[in-house]
């Protein structure tokens, strides 16, 4: 090849270059500019790197479009919903060493999702938890739920709110947030009334995973929403969750019969393998209860203000998480289902005890239980919660 030659091919390569370069920043420009303006639009778009949010499609379920929504905070961390079930299918955040991994259990296709994991992310209602025999009386009428855990009604019910495709708008503001909008019609599930609800999930540049619940009805109805999602602060399903740390500020708890329905006795923790007023390893007593943990701690907090209620630690990643409510409830819930029988993202078997949830919420079984607070909302009032799931390092 001759000099010239090779000169016009390196000039017609960097021309070439040029080109594809100026193609790639007008499209991009392009696929922002369409996505900020049109939420609703389907564009495919890759995971996204900078603050902000992206929108992938992925998938029909029920005739509707589903989406996977990606966002990113100034830090890099990540947090991955989808609007089938407001399911949260990643949060990526960096360990002590700069490693990033996801500290909750998820998926990366929908599929997954639709062989019905446990609630893994996902968001829970009507009521999350059990309400015991699949009824409950309201106003003297008695009202018949779907007995889909043994003969209690679990989570919502056999369709509850994280198995539905949500209306979805993510604003283009500097804090990534994603609002979720889903309307329960009178009778879904045996509950009563038009139940209106706006879930908002906002990634914060302190690492917080802020959600806030939103709901009107029409008629009145038991309410309890919460997230179900599954915490391995590792970021490895190599390790369980047996050696981390939890505090709860709860001085008491809910005992359980054998179908996981309060007794409706609220029993001081003193004493006891629940006692995690103090920082506790989880294995530490976890042998002496029966089944592991899956009990609801009765929050010390006095009124519904947004206060710090847990701590999670994990000394292999150097992460923590430390959870903030309005709720007077927490479940603290030790994987104690999980068989391995879902992958997790990792390529690792999810087993017993390898993940665990803190779902903030209502007592389980309230609607049958008149000493516990309330779970009904009635029209013209406005049910909100805010729970936040603040993610650091120790
Ligand atoms: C909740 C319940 C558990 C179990 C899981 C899902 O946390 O308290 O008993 O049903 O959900 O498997």
């Amino acid at each position: 090849m001759t000099g010239i030659i090779r000169y016009y091919l390196f000039i017609k390569s960097k021309k070439n270059n040029m080109k594809f370069m100026s193609f790639m920043l007008v499209t991009g420009a392009l696929t922002t500019l369409v996505f900020s303006c049109n939420n609703s639009s389907e564009s495919k778009e890759a995971p996204a790197s900078k603050p902000g949010i992206t929108k992938t499609d992925w998938g029909q379920v029920d005739g509707k479009q589903v989406y996977l929504f990606t966002l990113v905070n100034s830090k890099g961390t990540e947090v991955t919903i989808s609007n089938y079930g407001g399911t949260v299918t990643s949060f990526v955040t960096a360990d002590k060493n700069g490693k990033r991994s996801s500290i909750i259990v998820g998926f990366d296709s929908l599929n997954q999702y639709l062989q019905k994991p446990p609630y893994f992310g996902a968001l829970i209602g009507r009521y999350g938890n059990r309400i015991g025999d699949a009824k409950f009386t309201l106003d003297g009428k008695t009202y018949q739920l779907a007995a889909n855990d043994g003969k209690n009604t679990l989570h919502g019910g056999l369709k509850g709110f994280d198995k539905v495709v949500w209306d979805a708008t993510a604003p283009s503001d500097s804090v990534p947030s994603l609002t979720l909008k889903y309307l329960s019609k009178d009778g879904e599930e045996g509950y009563p009334g038009n139940l209106n609800v706006a879930v908002q999930y906002t990634l914060t540049n302190d690492d917080e995973l802020k959600i806030e619940y939103n709901a009107e009805t029409d008629k009145a109805t038991p309410i309890n929403l919460t997230n179900h999602s599954y915490f391995n602060l590792s970021g490895d399903l190599s390790n369980t969750i047996l050696g981390n740390t939890l505090t709860i500020d709860a001085n008491n708890y809910t005992p359980v019969d054998s179908t996981l329905i309060p007794a409706g006795e609220i029993k001081a923790v003193k004493g006891t393998p629940f006692d995690f007023t103090s920082p506790k390893k989880i294995g530490r007593d976890i042998g002496l209860v029966k089944g592991g943990y899956d009990h609801n701690w009765v929050l010390n907090k006095k009124d519904s203000s947004l206060q710090k209620v847990a701590e999670l630690s994990d000394s292999i990643s150097g992460r923590s998480v430390e959870v903030y409510t309005t709720q007077p409830g927490l479940q603290f819930y030790t994987g104690n289902f999980l068989d391995g029988k879902f992958i997790n993202h990792d390529g690792k078997p999810i087993q017993q005890h390898t993940a665990l949830c803190l779902e903030t919420q209502h007592f389980p079984d309230s609607p049958n239980k008149p000493a516990f607070p309330s779970t009904i909302l009635k029209p013209g009032e406005k049910y909100h919660s805010i729970t936040i799931y603040k993610v650091k390092l120790n």
